[in-house]
């Protein structure tokens, strides 16, 4: 059973008055639900689908288009790690590496605790800074491993 909270909810009233035709709040929508839930269940997708009167498979057709919606569910902060031209040639490969090894998992997985969620990620328009990666919202450059050590061992 799905069901927005309370702030989702505070949110959703908010976007919905913005647009005229609800179906186009369906990325707002989906931004919420994704950091409510940390993924977007096809009960959610259920639930968006009847808030915005279009279908669940509408719903997810969008859903699935997009790299910023998850269908599993992510750590409490989501490692989105560049590996594109610049970042490669700024040494990327073995960060991400130690990177996963210090977190104990393979690129793509999920520490234990739901913590920390380590995926690669294409150019994410910071090439000046590479190596870089963004965890949440937030965008970490000119990485080095002590950097690493210091950004990751700072997140409660
Ligand atoms: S190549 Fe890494 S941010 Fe552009």
């Amino acid at each position: 059973m799905f069901a927005f909270n309370e702030a989702s909810e505070k949110e959703i009233e908010k976007i919905l008055g913005k647009y005229p035709d609800r179906q186009s709040a369906l990325l707002p929508l989906l931004t919420v639900t994704q950091r409510q839930e940390r993924h977007i269940s096809p009960e959610a997708m259920v639930e968006i689908g009847r808030r915005l009167d279009v279908s669940p498979a509408y719903v997810q057709s969008v859903a699935s288009f997009y790299t910023m919606y998850h269908a599993e569910k992510v750590g409490r902060y989501l490692i989105l790690f560049c590996i594109n031209i610049s970042c490669q040639l700024n040494g990327c490969d073995d960060l991400l590496a130690y990177t996963a090894k210090k977190l104990g998992i393979e690129v793509g997985q999920t520490t234990p605790d739901e913590k920390f969620t380590l995926l690669r990620e294409e150019c994410l328009a910071a090439c000046t800074g590479a190596p870089m990666m963004r965890i949440n919202d937030t965008f970490y450059e000119f990485l080095t491993p002590a950097k690493i050590d210091e950004i990751i061992d700072s997140l409660e």
